[in-house]
């Protein structure tokens, strides 16, 4: 399909970019960096970004229907993600709830879904994607969880442009499909890539804490936990493994 992509050198956030260039507010129009100097994650943290050692990549998507309709859009975009790297030959990946995309049990990207607002009934969203390519040691140092990247994974060198065209098709294809179908037909394989899958889990919800088997996900995308209590949807927090 027609549609733009803008390819920079430096921005601020490839996020911000794209909400600030309407230009490229067609679905499936995105843009890609080298290099961010102010690149954000969820929860308001800071994602490191230097020079080539990543994909910096966001796409733009209007969808029709309000909130409700976008509730299942983060795993859908880990579920796309995860597709186009198993096209690039990536084995052992898997996803922390709700779209950490995890490498042999260490984070090798993560996925900013912003939504800015409706208009006309639709919700315009911002979907980034970083995905650790190769990793400077020094840029390790700064990230405060294990991590991967993908040079130091696969046997043969990556590419960067065939991995962000994979990532881009698959998010097109996938996003169209969700807007046709909706959630159901993904739950399945978010169930098979789910790191935690029947893992003792506790999830962090602003002051609460909540402790128990991570069971997976529900029609909604939200996160079901069995505690002591009964089952409970969570459709928001941070999830981790329940240490000992
Ligand atoms: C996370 O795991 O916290 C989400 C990280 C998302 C990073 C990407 S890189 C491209 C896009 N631009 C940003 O500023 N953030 C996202």
């Amino acid at each position: 399909a027609d549609v733009p992509l803008q390819v920079l050198s430096v921005v601020d956030s490839t996020n911000t970019y794209l909400k600030e260039h309407p230009e490229l507010h067609i679905n499936g129009g995105a843009c890609l960096a080298e290099a961010q100097t102010a690149g954000r994650g969820r929860q308001g943290r800071k994602w490191q970004s230097p020079f080539g050692a990543s994909l910096y990549l966001s796409m733009y998507w209007a969808f029709s229907g309000g909130y409700q309709a976008v509730g299942g859009l983060s795993l859908v975009i880990g579920v796309a993600v995860v597709e186009a790297l198993q096209k690039n030959g990536v084995e052992g990946l898997e996803l922390k709830w709700p779209n950490d995309i995890y490498l042999e049990g260490r984070k090798l990207g993560g996925i900013l879904v912003e939504i800015e607002g409706q208009i006309n009934d639709q919700s315009h969203c911002i979907i980034g994607v970083g995905i650790n390519t190769c990793l400077p040691e020094a840029t390790g140092k700064l990230i405060d969880q294990p991590y991967a990247d993908l040079s130091s994974h696969l046997a043969m060198e990556v590419d960067r442009n065939s991995i962000a065209v994979n990532v881009l098709d698959s998010l097109q294809l996938n996003l169209m499909r969700f807007e046709q179908d909706g959630l159901k037909p993904y739950l399945n394989q978010w169930d098979k890539l789910n790191l935690y899958r029947n893992r003792l889990v506790r999830m962090i919800c602003g002051q609460n804490q909540f402790e128990g088997k991570c069971l997976g996900v529900n029609q909604d995308g939200a996160l079901l936990v069995e505690l002591d209590t009964g089952v409970k949807a969570f459709y928001g927090g941070e999830i981790s493994v329940r240490s000992a």
